[in-house]
């Protein structure tokens, strides 16, 4: 069951901050989903121009996508990739379209602009 505290927004960086082609990190308040587990974290980022964000964690074995701070991408530049066994993720929605976990997703969380912030939340 989803606690109270699940669907918070909560702000993650100001608009001006996520750049094109930037990642930004983050982790999100624990929630009754996450106590006495690890905390989840995030990354957000541009999609064109409209922000994205993901819980930074791979459908294949749950670990974090990223083994550099904010590197996200594969060579090309074209996708999301994993870089434990190199699953690859459609940035729009997260599919994943090669590798071990094809065919399942990333969790997109919900983003919005408030004010100059952009906030974040997991999905109801
Ligand atoms: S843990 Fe991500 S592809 Fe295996």
């Amino acid at each position: 069951m989803i606690g109270r505290h699940a669907n918070l927004w909560q702000p993650i960086c100001s608009k001006q901050t996520l750049e094109s082609g930037q990642f930004v990190e983050f982790s999100l308040a624990a929630t009754e989903l996450n106590v006495d587990t690890l905390p989840l974290t995030g990354f957000a980022f541009l999609d064109g121009t409209t922000p994205k964000a993901y819980l930074n964690k791979c459908p294949h074995m749950g670990v974090e996508l990223n083994w550099m701070p904010g590197r996200f991408m594969d060579t090309d530049n074209l996708f999301l990739q994993c870089s434990t066994h190199g699953a690859l993720f459609k940035p729009r929605d997260g599919e994943c379209i090669a590798g071990p976990c094809q065919g399942d997703a990333l969790t997109a969380l919900d983003i919005r602009e408030a004010g100059d912030s952009l906030e974040v939340r997991l999905p109801e």
